[in-house]
């Protein structure tokens, strides 16, 4: 195969989620909330929480599923590149630790940070690797560990109800023919608006003696603050400007499309973008309601989820598209 025509497709797929299920009803006892309004506002129903686990260890899982289903082990892979803002440690990546669980010896790994839209950040570096024929065989990993650095009280409620832990995985490998490939993955940021949905601390900005003060952890600096309202608005404009994106690099129409694979942040979103641009609600798969917002994890784990239950198939165009903090958004069609 001649350099020019690598192409990258997705071989395998996999996704862990942490045993432990919260329910709407379970957050009504320790904050002012209601069932009713988390499902209003989101769509959630439930989450999945950590006990002791953490990120490398909810990535770990969804990367065993998905060597399984890539008829591949971790030995057989040439990188891996773990997507989250939840990592286990503040250094080194959790895609080092990832590394060491999986038993490999000197493999190279790298965390990407970019917030929600960090797997399809991963996906497109990961197909730029596989297309220079730098690697061969590409694990990517989205893994999410909230729960630990969410403040459930009546004070974090406004963030804490929306979001979730777990894991999605996919392997990325050469691909021998034009229908399974990974198209151009077309990323979006905009660091102007990064104090609109953020940890602020602890962090280095402000000089010694500032990375995490007391005053801070009064103030609740540790927890994420959100404006909801203005990364709401942002969210549904800048997915329908991304869908409408992909399409025309890709000379396609929604028509054309199988199946659309949105982050899952709040099912109140997707639904204005569907409607806004036209796609048939049930091209819009969601599973929101059973593991709340999974930032970096969710598009590999709804792409687990439909390819198991074969409501995605071999050959399907499947349009991805992700918005969050930074802000960041990105957008790309796989032909599966
Ligand atoms: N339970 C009950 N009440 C809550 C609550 C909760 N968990 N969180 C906030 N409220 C209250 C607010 O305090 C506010 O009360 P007030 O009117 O007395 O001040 C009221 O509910 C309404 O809040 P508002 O901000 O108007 O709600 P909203 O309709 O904008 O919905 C979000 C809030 C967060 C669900 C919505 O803004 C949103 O989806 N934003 C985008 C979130 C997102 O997707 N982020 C991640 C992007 S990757």
């Amino acid at each position: 195969m001649s350099l020019t025509q690598i192409k990258a497709k997705i071989t395998g797929t996999g996704m862990y989620v942490p045993p432990k299920v919260v329910s709407n009803f379970d957050l009504e006892k320790i904050m002012d909330t209601s069932d009713e309004w988390i499902r209003q506002r989101s769509g959630i129903e439930t989450r999945h929480q950590v006990e002791d686990q953490g990120t490398a260890d909810l990535a770990y899982e969804a990367a065993l599923k998905a060597f399984e289903s890539a008829q591949c082990s971790a030995k057989d892979i040439d990188l891996i590149i773990l997507a989250t803002l939840s990592a286990d440690h503040m250094f080194p990546g959790s895609s080092a630790l990832l590394q060491a669980r999986l038993g490999l010896e000197t493999t190279p790994s790298m965390d990407l940070r970019a917030q929600c839209s960090g797997f399809l950040y991963s996906l497109s570096v990961a197909k730029s690797f596989i297309e220079s024929g730098a690697y061969k065989r590409i694990l990517v990993v989205g893994a999410e560990t909230h729960s630990p650095i969410l403040d459930y009280t009546t004070r974090g409620r406004d963030v804490a109800v929306l979001f979730g832990d777990g894991a999605g995985a996919v392997i990325v490998e050469a691909s021998p023919d034009a229908t399974s490939q990974i198209g151009k993955v077309i990323l979006h940021s905009q660091g102007q608006f990064a104090d609109r949905l953020w940890v602020e601390r602890p962090g280095t900005r402000g000089g010694s003696g500032k990375w995490l003060t007391q005053d801070h952890l009064a103030e609740g600096k540790q927890y994420p603050y959100m404006e909801g309202r203005y990364v709401y608005k942002h969210a549904v404009e800048r997915l329908q400007e991304v869908v409408k994106e992909v399409l025309e690099t890709e000379g396609l129409t929604i028509a054309d499309i199988d199946c659309f694979l949105f982050h899952q942040a709040n099912i109140r979103i997707n639904e204005k973008v569907a409607e806004l641009l036209h796609i048939p609600l049930e091209k819009c798969p969601s599973n929101i309601q059973k593991y709340g917002n999974c930032s970096a994890a969710s598009i590999p784990m709804l792409l687990d989820e439909m390819v198991r239950s074969g409501r995605v198939k071999r050959g399907d165009k499947l349009l991805m598209a992700a918005f969050g903090a930074g802000f960041t958004w990105a957008g790309s069609v796989v032909r599966f």
